[in-house]
């Protein structure tokens, strides 16, 4: 399967006051796949917000919608997510003791598994969960905020996942720290999907800034 390299935006540095405008910026500059940062206050040290704001901002755009799940009980929110319009949906392996559980009811729910590991959680886990995912997201920061520095010791996680996950058409992605100088780097680990959240928001000219940091992906 060939995966084509994505920059996907995370709302989470956007100017909530105005998100229509900020969704409309990014999907004009190309953009396919936005990412939605949940954050539930224990899990992570921030909140953010819930299955309301997808689905609106499932009404503002056509773009693939991945809700990134940082809370310590995702099970029990999945319906509501995808009933949101998510059509992925990423669940934390640290918070997920069952986690085969979790990822065959996302599937069962019609939308894309994908596992998220924080820098410091091994892969191993990786290997017991290849039939069930259609993502990883390599967190590259630990999540709770934007904003925050790129950990580049992640690239050698990736780097040795990399052929494993490719071979079994699961999508590599990575969060945190992703701009301009850090994603050619990123790029040669074997990463398809860059999340990027201050590095487009956090700029005055939104459609610009994702366009240029998108011209980085052949
Ligand atoms: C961090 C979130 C990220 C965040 C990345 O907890 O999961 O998606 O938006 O922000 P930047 O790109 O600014 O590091
Ligand atoms: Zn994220």
């Amino acid at each position: 399967m060939k995966i084509e390299k994505q920059i996907c935006p995370s709302v989470l540095s956007a100017d909530f006051s105005r998100l229509a405008d900020e969704i409309r910026a990014v999907e004009s500059a190309g953009s396919k796949i936005l990412h939605l940062d949940v954050m539930d206050g224990h899990f992570v040290p921030n909140l953010t917000f819930g299955p309301i704001i997808v689905k609106a901002i499932r009404n503002l755009t056509n773009q693939v919608l991945e809700a990134h799940l940082m809370m310590t009980n995702p099970g029990d929110f999945l319906k509501q997510f995808r009933d949101a319009g998510a059509d992925t949906i990423l669940i934390h392996t640290e918070t997920c003791p069952h986690i085969h559980r979790e990822l065959a009811m996302i599937r069962d729910l019609g939308a894309k598994a994908g596992v998220v590991l924080n820098p410091g959680t091994p892969a191993d886990i990786l290997k017991t969960l290849l039939p069930h995912i259609d993502q990883v997201l390599f967190m590259s920061v630990n999540p709770g905020f934007g904003g925050q520095a790129f950990i580049p010791e992640v690239l050698e996680k990736i780097q040795n996942w990399a052929s494993v996950l490719h071979d079994n058409d699961i999508i590599i992605e990575i969060d945190g720290g992703v701009n301009l100088s850090t994603i050619d780097q990123i790029k040669a680990a074997g990463v398809d999907y860059f999340v990027a959240g201050s590095a487009v928001f956090g700029n005055e000219d939104t459609n610009r800034a994702f366009r240029s940091l998108q011209s980085r992906l052949p």
